[in-house]
């Protein structure tokens, strides 16, 4: 029942604004996770199978450090909200952004196309995906008890999407089962599903918006004043400078090409972070107490870090096993390498319920700390798990779906402990001076893991996936292993925070 009279429950119980941004996010999701599904195989797969022929390592370093810019962009896209569009506006441009990004990929014009692709859709993204989640928060007053639910259920949507993509988009590329590419993919018809997926999400997002998110995210929180405006424009040249030196440097040396960019993205993923705690702790605004708070942030951090490097290797890695090492079908049930995708989200959904369960009954349940403890084993385990197939059967072979089914299934494990405690404890421990760019740091976790992974994917092939799968998934174990002896002295530096 409701007590006050007039509470919006027009959705689902929660305010009729989510009905929105449930559907935007549907297909904002779905657009981005059904291009993921099928990219990596369109970089590597040669031209004759409709592919760019790219070498496979540089295809599968892209795929990360594409993955790792989508999340740093966020950080801006969230400031411009903030100070100078508003969050309503902001959603809305990065969402055409990702249109014409996808769109991109949709025409037959290979590399640059991709190149384009990939700078629409990490702007867009920066501007859409942050701001649309702080919209959320915005349905809901200080004391509304609905807002956690009302964030579960926009995670739900975001996975719904996610899930539903691996299959819609891959069949698009392979001509809707009725065989119209031949025996090979169109890519670019699977692309242009995605597009059109942004495309309702546009609609949904304009037309919806209009009627039920009223006033919400109409103006910047903090807008901009002349002076700090002059002070960002400087800082903003400076950078511009900066970058345009460096790669101007790069091309007089001829060593502009791809790989060095990719290295040049992962140091400053690397660094941004690093830069982040530095002012934090350093900050005159930051007191005693939330300094500590920061302190106890950054082993969780880095082990958030870790924990998206694996999660994300799902749609490169894990693809390539897909493609090159599974049998992909069950007796007549064929099914595609880029159908496997569909396991991430579709574990999560299934996993929540239990979750939510789990932390409203057991009474001694782990800490944030701990769940990050055991969120590193577990995630580590997803990938020892991955080496068994290649030390038993050899890596000659293929071998049964069952073993990505249950890498999946024990990393998606990992998520429920990590993500959304992650998220929550973020907020939490952000001192009061930095609070709006805390949760950008929240998604620098990712950006940092798949940088990472930019680099590290040098390593794997499928002769080398036995050692591959177990150093990675052991140093996981073995962060985690580690943080498990500083729970205490970490839980003791939140200071009250739980
Ligand atoms: N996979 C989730 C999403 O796409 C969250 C990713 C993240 O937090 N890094 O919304
Ligand atoms: N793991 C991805 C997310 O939570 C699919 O949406």
């Amino acid at each position: 029942m409701n007590r006050e009279k007039n509470l919006d429950t027009a959705f689902f119980r929660q305010p009729l604004g989510m009905s929105t941004l449930f559907m935007t996010e549907i297909w904002e999701r779905f657009s981005y996770y059904g291009m993921r599904a099928i990219l990596l195989f369109y970089m590597y797969y040669s031209v004759s199978e409709g592919g760019l022929g790219m070498d496979q390592v540089t295809a599968t370093s892209i795929m990360s450090i594409y993955g790792s810019l989508v999340y740093m962009s966020g950080a801006i896209g969230g400031w411009i909200s903030d100070r100078i569009w508003g969050s309503r506006r902001t959603v809305f441009l990065g969402g055409v952004l990702i249109m014409f990004g996808h769109i991109a990929l949709s025409l037959p014009f290979g590399i640059p196309s991709l190149y384009a692709s990939i700078a629409l859709i990490v702007i867009g993204t920066g501007l859409m995906k942050p701001n649309i989640s702080s919209m959320v928060g915005d349905l809901y007053s200080e004391e509304d008890k609905r807002r956690d639910a009302g964030f579960s259920m926009f995670v739900f949507a975001a996975n719904f999407g996610a899930a539903v993509a691996p299959w819609a988009v891959p069949w698009a590329s392979n001509g809707f089962g009725l065989h119209l590419f031949g025996a090979h993919q169109n890519f670019h018809a699977g692309f242009s599903l995605a597009a059109i997926g942004m495309f309702f999400g546009l609609l949904q997002y304009y037309f919806g918006g209009r009627k039920t998110l009223s006033k919400i995210g109409l103006y910047p929180s903090d807008p901009l004043d002349k002076e700090s405006g002059r002070r960002v424009a400087k800082w903003v040249t400076i950078i511009i400078v900066i970058l345009i030196v460096i790669f101007g440097g790069m091309a007089m040396l001829g060593q502009l090409n791809i790989t060095n960019i990719i290295n040049l993205i992962t140091v400053i993923a690397i660094a941004l972070p690093i830069g982040y705690f530095i002012m934090m702790i350093s900050s005159k605004k930051v007191t005693k107490v939330e300094r500590s708070r920061v302190i106890a942030y950054i082993p969780l951090f880095y082990a958030a870090a870790i924990f998206w490097g694996i999660e994300e290797s799902g749609s490169t890695i894990l693809a390539l096993f897909a493609a090159q090492r599974t049998i992909l079908h069950v007796g007549g049930w064929h099914f595609a390498a880029a159908n496997f995708q569909t396991l991430n989200p579709l574990f999560i959904m299934l996993l929540t319920p239990f979750f939510v369960w789990l932390w409203d009954h057991w009474k001694g349940q782990p800490s944030a700390p701990g769940r990050f403890t055991i969120g590193m084993v577990v995630a580590g385990l997803s990938y020892v798990w991955m080496a068994i197939p290649g030390i038993l059967f050899g890596t000659s072979g293929k071998v049964s779906p069952l073993w990505l089914v249950g890498s999946w299934f024990i990393v998606e494990i990992a998520e429920m402990l990590i993500s959304p405690v992650g998220s929550s404890i973020t907020t939490k421990l952000a001192p009061q001076a930095f609070k709006s760019q805390m949760m950008s740091l929240w998604f620098m976790t990712d950006a940092v893991g798949q940088a990472i992974n930019a680099q590290i994917v040098k390593f794997y092939s499928t002769a080398n996936e036995v050692p591959y799968f177990f150093a990675v998934g052991l140093v996981s174990i073995l962060f985690g292993v580690v943080l498990a002896f500083f729970v205490k002295r970490i839980h003791a530096l939140m200071q009250g925070v739980d």
